[in-house]
């Protein structure tokens, strides 16, 4: 037997603080689970002590057995502890990786928002609704009696070339992508009782090329009143209303004399936009006036008892006069940026 497993006071506490060196070397479980055999198992120093106790002679026995029981117990309560101790630090570790922000903001996948368009014309909408207006609703594809005929425009009235229209083959069939929302006047006139106060927002089609400030395909918003006794004073009131509550409390309207087949006398609708960068100025908006007594006869009113008045403006128009948008193609492009510039969230 060499020297080294001898049991005594000298070489059991040479064990022991070999063992607590190799156990404080340990920085992690791993690491201490690689000493482990070295310090406390079967390979280490106190084993090899442990088993000399068999050779040792009887007199001795209980002293070294003492000695050697209270090493082993000190070193397996230093392992434990160390054990425990990284343990503690890993599932700590674990638990940070592994944490849930409960408040955190998730990044959903856009969906898509409704494109300003839309919310404008819902906005427009309620503006009448709140008036006591119903809202009114046409075909896109119109029969050329509605959009031109009943509206007053002569076979060869050079106003029908005035808007530039979508004949749809078979021209046999009298189809048009309708020009204007105007036609829904004529419907609501003819399914309507009296006195009809109707809005009708809608898309509307012509052969424009798209550029800033023209698209072929846009919005038009028609406002329709037929009542006893309605005057021109009644059309201005409304718009000047309207006008306030799309472009703001300084806003002003302007009719200047122009002509539609459909209303006489007939205005072009300028507003006075005063939020517009680089300066308040008047703008075109739409065309208004008094329902023609020849299209109340055509839909079965009588002029003498009943007037109205009509009016209609593009939706394109005012979101551009509204919130300063330079150019009309951005709307019809579907960039979703565009949609999120106006707060939109997706
Ligand atoms: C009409 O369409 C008439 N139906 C308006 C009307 C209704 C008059 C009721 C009297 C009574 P006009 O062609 O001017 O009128 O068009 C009205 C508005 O539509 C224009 O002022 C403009 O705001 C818008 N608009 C016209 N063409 C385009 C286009 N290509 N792109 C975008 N907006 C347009
Ligand atoms: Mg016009």
């Amino acid at each position: 037997m060499s020297s080294e497993n001898q049991i005594s006071e000298q070489s059991v506490n040479q064990a022991v603080s070999d063992a607590l060196a190799l156990i404080a070397s340990a920085v992690d479980l791993d690491s201490l689970r690689a000493v482990r055999s070295a310090a406390i198992g079967e390979s280490s120093a106190i084993a090899k002590l442990n088993a000399a106790l068999a050779t040792t002679a009887n007199d001795q026995k209980a002293a070294a057995g003492k000695l050697v029981g209270q090493a082993r117990a000190q070193l397996n309560q230093a392992f434990s502890s160390a054990e425990e101790q990284f343990y503690a630090v890993a599932a700590a570790a674990k638990l940070a990786a592994e944490a849930v922000d409960m408040s955190a903001v998730i990044n959903t996948i856009p969906v898509g928002g409704r494109h300003p368009l839309s919310l404008l014309q819902d906005e427009i909408s309620d503006v009448f609704v709140g008036m006591g207006w119903q809202i009114a609703e046409g075909p896109e594809l119109e029969s050329e009696w509605f959009n031109f005929d009943a509206l007053n425009f002569d076979a060869d009235h050079p106003a029908r070339a005035m808007q530039d229209t979508f004949f749809v083959e078979p021209a046999s069939a009298h189809l048009v992508l309708r020009t204007h929302t105007s036609p829904v006047q004529i419907r609501s006139m003819l399914e309507r009782e009296l006195p009809i106060y109707v809005l009708c927002p809608g898309r509307v089609f012509r052969t424009d090329e798209l550029d800033a400030t023209h698209t072929p395909v846009f919005h038009q918003v028609e406002g329709l009143a037929i009542d006893k006794g309605l005057t021109m004073a009644d059309l201005k009131g409304t718009l000047e209303h309207f006008a306030k509550i799309m472009f703001g409390e300084e806003a002003k309207i302007r009719l200047r004399p122009s002509f539609f087949p459909f209303t006489e006398p007939s205005a072009e609708l300028d507003v006075w936009h005063p939020g517009a960068k680089g300066g308040a100025r008047w703008v075109e908006w739409g065309g208004c006036g008094m329902v023609n007594p020849n299209v109340l006869l055509a839909c079965g009113i009588d002029p003498e008892v009943h007037s109205g008045f009509a009016f209609g403006m593009g939706i394109e128009r005012t979101l551009m006069f509204r919130n300063d948008v330079k150019d009309m193609r951005d709307m019809v492009e579907g960039d979703v940026r565009f949609t999120q510039h106006f707060g939109m969230v997706l």
